[in-house]
Formats: C-alpha cells, sequence, structure tokens
C-alpha cells in the first residue's frame, strides 16, 4: 500500500494502560468529578433530535463564548476537541517546506500534528526549571516558520508563562506570523502574574487562543473546544476543519455548563482541583522530587532514567499515570483517595 511515508512513520494514537477496576486513572489530565446532573439532563434533550446535522458552526455557544470575550461571534470557533481546533489551524498556516516551532517537552500531540500538515516541527528546549524559554523560541522563528505554538500552563510540565514574557515574545515575532496560545488548562492557573488569553483579544492580528470543555468543564468525552481570533485566520481554519464534527449533544453540554448555577459549581470544583494539586505537589517536593511549579490539573515527575521503574511502581499501587520514556512522568490529579496513594508510593521513591 503506497502511504505517506511520513506518515506511515507515526506511531498510532494509543491511549494509557485502563485502570484496575479499584484503581485510579491519572493518565489523561481527565476531571475527576462526575458530570453535573443539569448538564446530562440537556445532552438527554438532544437524543430526540440525532436524525438531523448538528448546527454547522455552534453559533449559540459561539455567542455566548464570544461575549466573555468582548469578542464577535464570528471572532470564535467551535470544534471537536481543541485538538481539532490545532490541527486546522496548523494545516491552513503550514504545509511541505514550512516550519512550525514550539517548546518541547510540551503536548505530545503537537509533533503528529505538525507531521499531518506535511511541515516540519522545529522543538525549542526548555528552560532548566521546565517552562518554555521564550527568547529561545523567537530565535528560532525563521522565513520558513508557519505557527508557533504556545502552551500555558504547559502540558506535561505543568509551567506557566507569564503575561510580560508573553508581551517581550509577541513583540518580537512578524506581524504576519500565526501564533497559537494552547490555554487548555487555563482555568487551573492562580497565579496573576500568568499570561491570561482572555486580555489579549483583539490586540495583535496574528494571536489565536485556544481553550477546551474537557479538562475544567469535565467535558471530555464530548469532544468540545473553541478558539479565539482574528476572523481571516478562523476563516481559514473553517475551511480545513472538517465540517459539522461538534455534535448538537457537545453545543448542549457546553452551554449548560455555562449557566450560572452550573459554572460557579464547575468553577468550585476547579479550585478543589488545584488546592490538591498544591498538596500533591508540596509533599512530593518535600520528599525530594523536584516537581516544577504545576498550575494545570496535574503534576510533572521529572523521572530521567527511571521514568518506567517509578511508573510500574505506580501501576503496582492501582495508579495509571503516563509516563514519557527516559524524561519523566505526568500524573493527573484525581480524587482525595489518589492523592494518598500517590504520596504513599512515591514518597520512598524520591530521587
Ligand atoms: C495542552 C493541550 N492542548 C489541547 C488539548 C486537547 O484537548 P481537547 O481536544 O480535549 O479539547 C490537550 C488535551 O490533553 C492538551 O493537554
Amino acid at each position: 500500500m503506497r502511504l505517506r511515508p511520513e506518515i506511515a512513520a507515526l506511531p498510532p494514537y494509543r491511549q494509557g494502560r485502563p485502570a484496575p477496576a479499584d484503581g485510579h486513572k491519572l493518565s489523561s489530565n481527565e476531571n475527576p468529578f462526575e458530570p453535573l446532573p443539569s448538564v446530562v439532563d440537556a445532552v438527554a434533550a438532544t437524543a430526540a433530535t440525532i436524525n438531523r446535522y448538528p448546527d454547522a458552526t455552534a453559533l449559540s455557544l459561539r455567542e455566548k463564548l464570544a461575549e466573555r470575550f468582548g469578542a464577535s461571534a464570528d471572532e470564535v470557533i467551535v470544534g471537536g476537541g481543541s485538538v481539532a481546533l490545532l490541527a486546522a489551524f496548523i494545516q491552513a498556516a503550514a504545509g511541505p517546506g514550512d516550519e512550525v516551532v514550539y517548546s518541547w517537552r510540551s503536548f505530545e500531540a503537537y509533533p503528529g500534528l505538525v507531521t499531518v500538515s506535511g511541515a516540519t516541527s522545529v522543538q525549542v528546549p526548555n528552560r532548566d526549571d521546565h517552562g518554555h524559554d521564550l527568547d529561545a523560541l523567537a530565535d528560532a522563528i525563521t522565513d520558513r516558520t508557519r505557527v508557533v505554538i504556545v502552551c500555558s500552563p504547559n502540558n506535561p510540565t505543568g509551567t506557566i508563562v507569564t503575561a510580560a514574557e508573553f508581551e517581550a515574545f509577541m513583540a518580537r515575532v512578524p506581524a504576519d506570523l500565526l501564533v497559537l496560545l494552547d490555554e487548555a488548562y487555563v482555568e487551573f492557573v492562580f497565579d496573576e502574574t500568568s499570561v491570561d488569553g482572555r486580555g489579549l483579544v483583539g490586540r495583535y492580528p496574528n494571536l489565536v487562543i485556544l481553550r477546551t470543555f474537557s479538562k475544567a468543564y469535565g467535558l471530555a468525552g464530548l469532544r468540545v473546544g473553541y478558539a479565539v481570533g482574528p476572523v481571516p485566520i478562523l476563516d481559514a481554519a473553517r475551511a480545513t476543519i472538517i465540517p459539522l464534527s461538534v455534535t448538537a449533544a457537545s453545543t448542549a453540554a457546553a452551554l449548560a455548563s455555562l449557566e450560572p448555577d452550573a459554572e460557579e459549581e464547575l468553577l468550585e470544583r476547579v479550585s478543589a482541583i488545584a488546592d490538591r494539586r498544591d498538596r500533591l505537589r508540596a509533599a512530593l517536593v518535600e520528599a525530594g522530587w523536584p516537581v516544577p511549579e504545576a498550575h494545570g490539573n496535574f503534576v510533572w515527575l521529572p523521572a530521567g532514567d527511571r521514568t518506567d521503574a517509578v511508573a510500574e511502581a505506580l501501576w503496582n499501587a492501582g495508579v495509571v499515570a503516563r509516563p514519557f520514556a527516559g524524561a519523566g512522568i505526568r500524573v493527573s490529579v484525581g480524587d482525595e483517595a489518589a492523592n494518598d496513594v500517590l504520596i504513599a508510593t512515591l514518597a520512598p521513591l524520591a530521587p
């Protein structure tokens, strides 16, 4: 079979091992709370019309989101998860011979999305504190660069880019070079120095902000994310994205999650997860693990050569985490019981 060789060489997406029955699945940065009843009801109500295609552009959701960002509905695009939007933007801007610049280590989907577009990845090493090196990122931009991706909080290291760092970076980026600010975990950030895409909308002609309902809003299973940015860039993504991939159920769930009472409860859960995360990190740091500052719903264990052994110890304790061979392990924040197991298992294994 004649396939594109660079695609045939790509590892297919593989989900982590399923957790044992009484174990903890902490490998995909999911929200540990069950969905709100009001959200389940809103999804159920869409079942009666599944013989019809959904509203292709999720206008009602775009309008609601636009209001929050002080933008117009045309400056918002909704996709089947923000990963679908990342793919659409990369494809819209980069092709064979072009380069896409991003930090490494970062979201494990970036390399594959770039390869699929036909472009080449340029990976800029993170700083020693595991945060983005924005100066080095700007230095890596050449005439061939078509997209730069900034991820804050960064998956899997948990670090943030500060607002000051981001502004200094944008001042160095050519105004016709697309910058994607991936804020999949932004709701878990409580550090006031952090960059926040909401305040940046309308300020740069080349900046797109990506967010998702998968993490803070607990809708990972329904696939709904969105991006906010200038209309010409979003129109290009509207041309590359797979049409009709946002279902009526996912739109209804997102809208129900933005109802004031529902959102208040969801954001209380986010605070609880962030609190759990901070206690987990503090305990691991005290035990001797050099866990970087954690601003998402996960922590990063820089286990290096011991990654496989530590992941195996976690597995034996009933915890499925996400190991990155030779680098470290990303562990999502689960419930209180998971925190206890993590601390009991990892403390004796501190380097
Ligand atoms: C940094 C980052 N961006 C984007 C995504 C995509 O999320 P979704 O497609 O579920 O919206 C993820 C999911 O893990 C992520 O970690």
